[in-house]
C-alpha cells in the first residue's frame, strides 16, 4: 500500500508503492512519480494518472486489488503508446512493454528515454517465443491487446511468470478482469 498518501478521501484502495491520490486544481486524483508523458497535469514530481485514459488506472480508481506492491517486474502486453506502461513503470522494478505496431511504439521508445526500466519490444504478444531471450522472469503481467484471442496470448505469456507469482490481467475488450496463476 502507498504511504505517500496526502491524506486525500478514498477508502483504502490497494495501490502500490508509487501510486496515491493528490491533489488536482483541488480534485483529489490517482498519481505516480514521473515525468509527463501525454499532455497530464503535474504537481512536483507527481503526474496525474488519468484512469479516463487507462484501464489499470480506471481499476485502481474502482478500488481493485491487482495484487501489486509495488518494485515488481511487469510484463506488459499491448503498450501502445506507453500511457498505462509509463505509469507502470513510475512504481515498478522494470517493465517490459510488448507493442507490435511500429507507429505506437516510436512514441513508446520516446516515453521510455526518460524511463530507463521501460523496455520497449517491437513484438507480436502472440509469439512470446521471439522476445524470450530478452524478457526476465516477471512478478506479473499487464495485458491491454485489444485483440481477439487475448486468452491465448495470456495463456503464451504464463511462461515468463516466477514461480508461485500470479498475474492479474485486466484483458481489454469489455475490461474484463481475469486472474491467471503463475506456472
Ligand atoms: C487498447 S490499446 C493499448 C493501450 C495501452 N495499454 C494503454 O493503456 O496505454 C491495444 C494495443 O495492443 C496492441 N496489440 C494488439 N495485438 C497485439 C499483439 N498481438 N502483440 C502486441 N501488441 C498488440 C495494439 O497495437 C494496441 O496498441
Amino acid at each position: 500500500m502507498s504511504d505517500d498518501n496526502d491524506g486525500a478521501s478514498r477508502d483504502s484502495p490497494p495501490l502500490p508503492a508509487g501510486v496515491t491520490y493528490r491533489g488536482f486544481d483541488g480534485e483529489s486524483r490517482l498519481a505516480t512519480r514521473g515525468a509527463p508523458v501525454y499532455g497530464e497535469p503535474s504537481s512536483g514530481e507527481w503526474r496525474l494518472w488519468d484512469a479516463r485514459r487507462s484501464k489499470v488506472g480506471a481499476m485502481y480508481e474502482q478500488g481493485l486489488d491487482l495484487r501489486l506492491a509495488g518494485d515488481e517486474k511487469v510484463l506488459y502486453l499491448g503498450a501502445a503508446s506507453g500511457t498505462t506502461a509509463s505509469h507502470v513503470a513510475d512504481f515498478s522494478n522494470a517493465v517490459y512493454a510488448v507493442e507490435f505496431a511500429a507507429r505506437p511504439t516510436r512514441d513508446l521508445v520516446g516515453v521510455a528515454e526518460e524511463r530507463p526500466n521501460l523496455f520497449p519490444l517491437l513484438k507480436d504478444a502472440r509469439q512470446p517465443e521471439t522476445y524470450g531471450h530478452v524478457v526476465e522472469p516477471v512478478d506479473a503481467i499487464v495485458q491491454d491487446v485489444a485483440t481477439r484471442g487475448q486468452a491465448r496470448v495470456a495463456r503464451a505469456n504464463r511462461r515468463f511468470l516466477r514461480d508461485n507469482s500470479k498475474a492479474c490481467s485486466p484483458i481489454c475488450a469489455r475490461a474484463t478482469k481475469s486472474s491467471i496463476p503463475g506456472p
